[in-house]
């Protein structure tokens, strides 16, 4: 079974209870590390919570959502090891870890529909990484970041 942290803010906890019900459909054991309510808070702040769980290993991967997705995405790409993918549809969400290996998708609660977010969500779970060529690239960003991070 696989460990999957979630976390929102404001703007993204209208996808989170779809979220989680279907990763716990798919067999995964969720860790919610918040937002718990619609009060106005910093996602960063999530994003961080999510990128480090997953960069730890206490999570094998992690799901992110705000307003767009994308502001907590930046956030949780500043942590090294991440490659979190803002997704807004099935195909995106399927290549994704197809080709990225994305440990994290970010999604924008004010851009899909909850029942948009359980599609997408089930088409990164069970999407399976290709590796070879795409791994030479993965490999590429791993050297940009032991360039670049401290
Ligand atoms: C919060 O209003 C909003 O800025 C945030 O949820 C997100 O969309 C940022 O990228």
């Amino acid at each position: 079974m696989k460990k999957i942290a979630v976390g929102c803010d404001h703007g993204g906890i209208v996808l989170k209870e779809s979220v989680i019900s279907t990763l716990k459909e798919l067999g995964a054991e969720v860790i919610d590390l918040g937002c718990y309510s619609e009060e106005s808070v910093d996602y960063p702040e999530y994003g961080l919570k999510v990128a480090n769980a997953v960069a730890s290993g206490e999570a094998d991967a992690g799901v992110v959502m705000c307003g767009t997705g994308i502001g907590i995405s930046i956030a949780a790409n500043k942590v090294k090891g991440i490659r979190a993918a803002v997704v807004t549809n099935t195909y995106m969400a399927q290549l994704t870890k197809n080709h990225n290996n994305a440990n994290i998708i970010a999604l924008g609660g004010r851009v899909i529909s909850p029942e948009e977010a359980r599609e997408i969500v089930k088409a990164w779970y069970t999407a399976e990484y290709e590796g070879g060529r795409h791994q030479r690239r993965l490999d590429i960003i791993s050297r940009i970041e032991d360039e670049n991070f401290k």
